[in-house]
């Protein structure tokens, strides 16, 4: 922080920051580079915009997904079930659902409800645990799963260790293996560079989620930062380009499918109505969000999702 102006940046008089490299400073960066970013105004021929949008073959009423959470069941206060409660406000919405880290009794208790989800199995040291996973989330009916590989690091420098579970590393020939064992679409979560990116493709993946998973990389580029880059490289691969990290609101999403993402997922901001208010609050907060990115694609011209043009930001 800069002690003048008490924020991460140069003061006005150009002071230099100071960082900790800790997670935080990866969110406080993103945050920062989504608020700079500016957009003209093309009203004239604009009209309502259509917030319909295909990913993995299937049609959803907006690009704004729900995030792939975990162990949100544990700190459900009187029995609340918060990873069902999402889910069912996925249903509710018409959207798509993610879920993270869940023992497999519990993902079948949150398929259950529904709504069309993917699964995001962690980065296993044990690879037929991962196998496993993949075939149970298909026997549950997942429209997709996939690996979030920005975990395979924990903060000794080492790989991570999660629920006692350890995890370890993931090569492409890993990732093909789970992709060609996989019946659906498979998708690697937590790829922020183009290099990972191309990687991803080449594996086979159907999709990535640019993310670095609310600042797990100390000093993360922001996922908007390399989003442009990554969509130039994939370019004609047929990949689907997802993201995430500190989409709070519809503008935030707009900046973001304007960058190049196909569809955006809604992670901490959708945390605090949903442990208040349950399937409800999450459902008011998207349902905000859906005008707030209409707003801007009718002030943008932008009539559907398939027509974002990069050319209205200034960055
Ligand atoms: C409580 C919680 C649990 C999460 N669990 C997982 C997980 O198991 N797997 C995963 O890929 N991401 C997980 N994430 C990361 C989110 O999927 C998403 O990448 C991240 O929250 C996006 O950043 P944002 O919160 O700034 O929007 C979790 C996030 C939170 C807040």
């Amino acid at each position: 922080m800069s002690e003048a102006t008490g924020s991460p940046w140069p003061g006005p008089a150009g002071l230099i920051p100071v960082t900790s490299g800790k997670a935080e400073d990866a969110n406080v960066y993103n945050r920062a580079y989504l608020d700079r970013i500016h957009v003209e105004m093309r009203v004239i021929d604009s009209a309502r915009p259509d917030l319909t949008t295909s990913v993995f073959g299937r049609t959803f009423s907006s690009p704004i997904m729900m995030p792939a959470f975990s162990h949100l069941n544990k700190v459900g206060e009187g029995g609340r079930t918060p990873m069902e409660e999402y889910a069912r406000a996925a249903r509710e919405l018409g959207v798509l659902n993610w879920v993270g880290m869940e023992p497999d009794d519990e993902y079948a208790r949150i398929a259950a409800v529904g709504a069309p989800t993917v699964r995001i199995i962690k980065p296993f040291a044990d690879h037929d645990a991962i196998l496993e996973q993949i075939e149970f989330a298909e026997k549950n009916n997942a429209v997709a799963v996939g690996l979030d590989i920005d975990h395979v690091v924990g903060t000794d420098g080492g790989y991570d260790v999660v629920d006692g579970i350890p995890l370890g590393p993931v090569t492409q020939r890993d990732l093909a293996a789970y992709a060609k064992a996989a019946g659906v679409p498979f998708v690697a979560k937590g790829v922020l560079s183009v290099s990972d990116a191309r990687k991803a493709a080449n594996a086979g993946c159907a999709a990535i989620v640019v993310s670095h998973h609310h600042g797990r990389i100390p000093f993360g580029v922001a996922p908007a930062q390399v989003l442009p880059r990554i969509r130039e490289a994939l370019e004609g691969s047929g990949v689907a380009i997802l993201c995430d990290c500190g989409i709070d609101t519809g503008y935030d999403a707009y900046k973001v499918l304007a960058l190049g993402a196909d569809a955006v997922s809604v992670g901490r901001g959708i945390l605090r109505p949903l442990l208040a208010e349950g399937t409800a609050g999450v459902v008011k907060k998207v349902c905000a969000m859906n005008e707030q990115l209409s707003e801007l694609m009718l002030y943008t011209g932008v009539r559907d999702t398939r027509l974002f043009d990069p050319t209205v930001l200034y960055l």
